[in-house]
């Protein structure tokens, strides 16, 4: 692993292929707002750990990822063994695509993506080692570029949910730094922020790992977006002043009757509008939709180390040792507290099972 020194945001993407070198070049997030580095990622061990360790997280950017690993894998395996053949190739690729699926359980696109690849895989792997690798590699790259016009269209529908001037509250990081480009959540806000809409963000801060201090506020701040950061408990009071009109998130898988996994927290918001009668509208790309999953509790939910909790980001640990600790990483959103999904191919409303079946007709009929 190899890493660049500090640079400015605005000039690197979140993740990128860099073939020349056989790496994935990431911004390390874990070292955001401080020092905006990127980091090359050689390895399938080094590319597991930076999802695991949240340097390279968020749903779409994890996909995005997963998909370059599934590539970079192949790669090394036909440089190292140029005359492989193709069932060895194949139980190879099988071995690291399962590897790299363990590194986290609750984003689907994680799944998705690896899955995507390995159909493209199959389907091609009688050809010859080089046209593999060139299929592998464009299926990839279009992986992002599609996370890129997906967030657009998803930006488009969201921002005609919404007025000039109204505020917006957002919870953890589904941002820019969470995909290829605009994100999913910030879609919106950063499409009316080139419209002259002037949204008023707030950004829940996010515990434990303040994803929403370090980062939404961290790059909704740098592109000149007039946000305000709070405590994950201020939403009520916010709420209750008036000041937010809609909450957009993003999501880690939602299920088929629309129940949402997210950030942790996010379903105290979605409790919280409810009581202030704010609609609450859920970003997601059709990736994330997973119809295989028929509702929230069927979604696993990634229980993270409890030193995220006692002892991250304060000078001295501020539990006592040995306490308890419950650190679970997403929750789950009851789809009775969703006003929307915001996909590509517009809003679903409920009841969400019908409304996706004629999302994913319309996605068959136009590609995004
Ligand atoms: O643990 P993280 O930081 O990967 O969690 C990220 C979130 O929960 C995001 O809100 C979600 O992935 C949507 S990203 C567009």
């Amino acid at each position: 692993m190899s890493s660049a020194q500090n640079t400015s945001f605005h000039e690197i993407e979140t993740v990128l292929l860099d073939d020349r070198d056989s790496a994935i070049v990431i911004i390390d997030q874990t070292r955001l707002p401080g020092e905006c580095i990127t980091v090359s990622l050689h390895t399938q061990a080094e590319i597991h750990d930076a999802i695991y360790r949240l340097c390279v997280r968020g749903a779409p950017a994890i996909g995005i990822t997963a998909g370059m690993a599934y590539y970079l894998a192949a790669k090394e395996h036909l440089t190292a063994h140029p005359d492989m053949d193709a069932d060895t190739l194949s139980s190879c690729l099988a071995k690291d695509k399962a590897y790299m699926a363990s590194a986290r359980p609750t984003a689907v696109n994680l799944f998705w993506a690896l899955d995507r690849m390995e159909r493209v895989y199959l389907a091609n792997r009688t050809k010859p080692n080089p046209d593999i690798l060139s299929v592998l590699r464009a299926e990839c790259e279009e992986i992002r570029e599609e996370d890129i016009r997906v967030c657009r269209a998803i930006g488009e529908y969201g921002l005609s949910l919404v007025k000039p001037g109204d505020g917006i509250l957002t919870h953890c990081n589904a941002g820019r730094l969470a995909a290829a480009k605009y994100g999913t959540a910030t879609a919106p806000i950063y499409l009316g922020e080139e419209r002259g809409y002037h949204f008023r963000v707030f950004a829940d801060e996010t515990r434990p790992l303040l994803q929403g201090a370090r980062l939404t506020a961290y790059e909704l701040h740098a592109a000149g977006v007039d946000v305000t950061l709070i405590c994950d408990n201020m939403s009520a009071a916010v709420m209750k002043q008036g000041l937010i009109q809609a909450v957009f998130v993003g999501c880690d898988r939602v299920a088929a009757n629309g129940d949402t996994a997210n950030k942790i927290g996010t379903s105290v918001v979605a409790c919280v509008a409810k009581e202030y009668g704010v609609p609450v509208y859920i970003c997601a790309p059709t990736a994330t939709i997973d119809m295989n999953c028929p509702t929230g509790a069927d979604i696993p939910i990634e229980e993270r180390k409890p030193e995220e909790v006692t002892e991250l980001w304060y000078e001295t640990r501020m539990a006592p040792d040995s306490v308890k600790v419950y650190n679970p990483a997403f929750d789950v959103t009851d789809h009775t507290l969703i006003a929307g999904i915001v996909t590509e191919y517009g809003v679903a409303r409920p009841p969400y099972k019908e409304a996706f079946e004629a999302i994913f007709a319309e996605k068959e009929r136009r590609r995004v």
